[in-house]
């Protein structure tokens, strides 16, 4: 069976490329390469030891992908590509409503045209806003405000809408929490192109000395000790999430949403110490004001997807810290022995 990943070069998609593979699947990547590298086709085929398609396309290029699904006969898709920022997306909204929507809505149409009937797609728990209650049920009321997240919400009730008028379409929408980790080997994990936003890769940039300290982002939270909670989730547990969904693809029809979390919540300071023990190093930090739109807490209940799915997280924050560090101090040497060889 040949599964095209749209995105697949970049972060998570990567991780998924290599479980399919070891899965015995066949694999094609779409990519454009707008937050990858190449490098990361060549690295997946090191980890498994597989041959993967790769092809250098843009999804909101309607003839690239025609020439992707006449060259392959694809099976099912996993849907990643697109941009993912928030802050990005409020100073930039037609970038993402064009990339995400108009991108997504030119892959489902290539899709029909090739009868394929299957995906899986990426949203995040970004679409929940201000949780009412937490855990959050996949049920709780969607109230995102930010234009990334509006564009996620968007295509699900497309997904959604699609699934209603067509009875043999079978789509399953998982909300990814906050994945962080990389794959064991430390080739392949979370590259910023520019300063992260987010919490781990920044944390990982202050350990190696490309930072000089982390900003956290509010100490008075309502939260035991005053930081932000958040479900940090491996993502290599996050993409086995994938494998399962798959499964569930081929015995089910109609449009199914999954949160993937840990079912945990870890505070800023919670995940601080984590690193500093698990990795032997001292994290300079400084408390700051609270970031635009953050929320207190935001933790999935997964109770969903581990029944249904039969997919359960297995990786603890150490392990996490642990795989942030090792991918960050490799993809640190493999810069600077670029930076050397360029010199020459
Ligand atoms: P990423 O940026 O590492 O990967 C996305 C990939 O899509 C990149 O390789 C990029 O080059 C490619 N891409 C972007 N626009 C494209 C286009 N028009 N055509 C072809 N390729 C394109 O991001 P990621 O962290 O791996 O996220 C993957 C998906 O998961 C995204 O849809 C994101 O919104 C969603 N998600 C991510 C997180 C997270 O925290 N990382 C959380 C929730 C949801
Ligand atoms: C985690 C915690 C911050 C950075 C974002 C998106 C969400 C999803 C995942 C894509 C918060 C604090 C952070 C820093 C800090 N992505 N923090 N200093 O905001 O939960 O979610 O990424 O879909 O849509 O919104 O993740 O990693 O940015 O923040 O103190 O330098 O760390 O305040 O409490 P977030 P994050």
């Amino acid at each position: 069976m040949r599964i095209l990943v749209t995105g697949g070069t970049g972060y998570i998609g990567s991780q998924i490329c290599v479980d399919l593979l070891e899965m015995g699947f066949e694999v094609v990547i779409v990519d454009n390469l707008s937050n990858s590298s190449i490098n990361i086709v060549t690295k997946i085929e090191k980890i498994t030891g597989k041959k993967i398609d790769f092809i250098h396309a843009d999804i909101t290029n309607k003839m690239e992908l025609e020439v992707v699904f006449r060259s392959f006969q694809i099976d099912r898709v996993i849907h990643l590509a697109g941009v993912k920022s928030v802050n990005d997306s409020i100073n930039n909204p037609l970038d993402y409503y064009s990339e995400n929507i108009l991108g997504t809505i030119i892959l489902l149409d290539v899709m029909k045209k090739y009868h394929v009937n299957k995906i899986i797609f990426s949203s995040s728990a970004t679409v929940y806003g201000i949780p009412k209650e937490v855990p959050i049920k996949e049920e709780a009321k969607l109230e995102t405000r930010n234009p990334y997240g509006l564009t996620k919400l968007a295509i699900e009730q497309l997904l959604g809408a699609l699934a209603q008028s067509n009875e043999n379409l079978s789509i399953v929408i998982l909300r990814y929490f906050n994945p962080i980790g990389a794959h064991e080997s430390g080739e392949i994990g979370e590259k910023p192109q520019s300063i992260p936003n987010n919490l781990m890769p920044f944390i990982t940039q202050v350990a190696s000395g490309e930072r000089a300290y982390l900003q956290v982002f509010g100490d008075n939270y309502n939260t035991p000790d005053g930081t932000g909670i958040r479900d940090y989730i491996h993502v290599a547990d996050l993409s086995k999430g994938h494998i399962k969904a798959l499964q569930y693809l081929d015995n089910h029809s109609g449009c199914e949403i999954f949160n993937l979390g840990s079912g945990s919540g870890y505070s800023v300071f919670e995940i601080i110490e984590a690193f500093q023990l698990e990795n032997n190093i001292i994290l300079e930090y400084e408390v700051v004001g609270k970031r635009d739109g953050d929320v207190a807490s935001c933790v999935a209940d997964i109770s969903k997807a581990q029944q249904v799915l039969e997919w359960a997280p297995t990786k603890t924050i150490e392990e996490m810290c642990r795989d942030s560090w090792r991918w960050q101090q490799m993809s640190s040497q493999e810069n600077s022995m670029k930076r050397a060889l360029e010199k020459e």
